[in-house]
């Protein structure tokens, strides 16, 4: 055992958390509000037996350490060091890996060029006519100081010189950081030269990297270049102002989305603080993980139309199915972009923004737009636009309204409209595919929701037996769970009773996390005896078999129209009488269900 488990397996989590949140019994569980997101009622679970927090509403979760790193904004370095004293173990010095030095190193170089580079913007005489544009733009000082804005100067030494000469940093290193670059030549030079500097901060604060705006129009270079890849800017992890606006996106529980550096500056200044930048492109996974984390909604503000751009298209698919309440502000004409509307006219771009419309309105207005809905061939190309968008949704709720509005708008039946969904599936489900290889815990519908919650009753309430019964194992497709179960399989022929700090010794490290959250997964709290257990575990199992079975019966549907387009007769019939089948278990297994 290292001293990083030694201190741990010390700690008393309960404990540690009660003294800054305090904790309500629940259960073999404890209980509060969570501090990370503000909410009415407790979603914010602690395991005494697993020794870790989560929470359910935002997300956050992990061990001692990791409560502290979030609660107390501590480095894990300081936050080894506060629990070790704290239960009297004594650290042989900690010594980060050689890659946590090289990136610390980054986070040094980063940090020195963005003070150097604002001091030149807001003391130094290189710094007059980038003082003067900002002042143009109606950037205030109070926000060049907020953001830590900075001015490059027009040298082709001038960073590479300060770090390498001044600073002794090593030339790989400064390389390294992205911030200078090789030439032809082999000289070391700056990349960022005569441009306003915006230090693009991760998460956590940090400045991971920079972005650099022109101040008079150049050829042969962008308006705006951004340090690249490095070991701690990652382009897809990051959006500019997430930092700036993090408490306000908790609090309000929704993210105004923009494009631009600039286009997040200007309402910001004008008291619109829950709002961070793409930076031009699309929306990523990653991104939306962090922003669901936070918020419930998402308000884009993006440049005229390009939510309808296919790359747009998908980050907005993702984040709809993470949950999340995507909507899109109009700025009518008049404004060019965030930026402009905010500064000619607060008033209207506060008012626009609480006037977002819904994303599926707004695709099917903007469809409406386009097409003459007054024609049959219109209405076709609408359907043809719209229906693969509403297949990519989830929730069955949203995709019926739509579906309804849809057809409503355009007086064709919703029947119709509905075989064109069908039809544009096997697209959404690649869209789907995709996703799940980005997530690291799957998709939460409803089929997950159940085999998490079976999971979690089977654990808690110490039902471990049911989860290797064949009928149940056949209906867990998860990798994970099944790896889980199979385990408990064979630990539970070698074991007499069943013990979690023995059990999960045995699981790979990837499997922790997912095993933990069944220690901490609210059950109902109707469930108290065994016998109401057990019922409750056959309706889930019974209704996952309906789930399985409404998923071959859809992907049979796929397949009959696919077949139906080559002519292919017999095989049509062949899957027809398949279908029919399915739909006399499904009927069978409903009137159970509802028993
Ligand atoms: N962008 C970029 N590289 C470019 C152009 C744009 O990285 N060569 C990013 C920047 O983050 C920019 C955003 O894409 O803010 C949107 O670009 P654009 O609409 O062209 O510029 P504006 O945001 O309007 O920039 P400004 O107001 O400074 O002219
Ligand atoms: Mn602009």
């Amino acid at each position: 055992m290292d001293q990083v488990e030694e201190v741990l397996s010390k700690v008393d989590i309960v404990e540690l958390i009660n003294e800054r949140v305090p904790l309500k019994k629940a259960g073999r569980n404890f209980k509060a509000n969570c501090p990370f997101h503000s909410e009415k009622t407790p979603s914010f679970i602690v395991s005494p037996e697993r020794q870790i927090f989560k929470c359910f509403g935002c997300g956050a979760g992990g061990n001692a350490y990791k409560f502290l790193m979030e609660y107390e904004k501590m480095d894990f370095g300081e936050a080894l060091n506060y629990l070790a004293n704290q239960v009297g173990v004594r650290l042989k010095s900690y010594r980060p890996g050689p890659e946590e030095t090289k990136k610390r190193r980054l986070y040094e170089i980063n940090h020195l060029a963005a003070e150097t580079y604002h001091f030149l913007l807001t003391k130094h005489q290189a710094g007059k006519t980038a003082r003067e544009y900002l002042a143009n733009r109606g950037i205030s000082q109070k926000t060049i100081e907020e953001f830590m804005l900075g001015y490059a100067p027009g040298e082709y030494e001038f960073l590479a010189k300060f770090l390498i000469d001044k600073k002794d940093f090593l030339p790989e290193e400064v390389e390294a950081s992205g911030l200078v670059f090789k030439n032809d030549r082999g000289n070391l030079i700056d990349r960022f030269r005569d441009r306003i500097m915006f230090p693009l901060y991760d998460p956590r604060g940090n400045i991971a990297g920079f972005s650099g705006r022109i101040i008079k129009p150049q050829e042969n270079t962008g308006k705006y270049i951004n340090t690249p890849e490095t070991m701690i800017y990652h382009k897809s992890q990051l959006l500019f102002g997430f930092s700036q606006a993090k408490e306000a996106l908790r609090k309000t529980k929704q993210a105004v989305v923009v494009e631009g550096e600039f286009d997040m500056i200007s309402p910001f200044q004008i008291g619109v603080k829950n709002i961070v930048a793409i930076k031009g492109s699309a929306l990523t996974e990653e991104q939306i993980r962090l922003l669901g984390r936070y918020v419930e909604e998402l308000i884009l503000a993006l440049d005229a139309d390009s939510a309808g751009d296919a790359a747009a298209r998908r980050g907005i698919q993702l984040a709809v199915n993470e949950g999340l309440n995507v909507k899109v502000v109009s700025l009518g004409d008049k404004f060019k972009d965030p930026d402009e509307a905010a500064r000619a006219d607060p008033e209207f771009f506060k008012k626009q923004v609480k006037r977002a419309q819904s994303i599926f309105d707004f695709y099917i207005d903007s469809a409406l737009k386009r097409f003459d809905v007054a024609t049959a061939w219109g209405k076709k190309k609408i359907v043809d636009e719209v229906a693969p968008i509403l297949a990519g949704i989830n929730d069955e709720i949203l995709q019926s309204h739509y579906v309804q509005e849809l057809s409503g708008r355009l007086k064709v039946d919703q029947e119709a409209v509905w075989k064109k969904i069908h039809r544009a599936w096997p697209a959404a489900d690649d869209a789907q595919d995709n996703y799940q290889d980005f997530r690291q815990e799957p998709r939460k519908n409803r089929h997950q929701m159940l085999l998490d919650y079976l999971f979690a009753l089977c654990f808690q309430e110490e039902q471990q037996q049911e989860l290797i019964k064949q009928d149940l194992k056949e209906l867990i497709s998860n990798p994970g769970l099944k790896r889980i179960a199979d385990l408990l399989e064979e630990y539970l022929s070698t074991h007499d009773r069943f013990d979690s700090q023995e059990f999960v010794k045995k699981l790979p490290d990837e499997l922790v996390v997912i095993f933990n959250n069944f220690f901490v997964y609210p059950l109902s709290e109707k469930v108290t005896d065994s016998q109401s257990q057990e019922k409750e575990i056959n309706q889930i199992k019974q209704e996952l078999k309906l789930i399985d079975l409404k998923e071959r019966k859809s992907r049979l549907s796929t397949q009959i129209s696919q077949a139906e387009k080559n002519g292919q007769e017999q095989e049509v019939e062949k899957l027809s009488r398949q279908i029919d089948n399915i739909d006399q278990k499904i009927k069978q297994l409903i009137t159970l269900v509802i028993k």
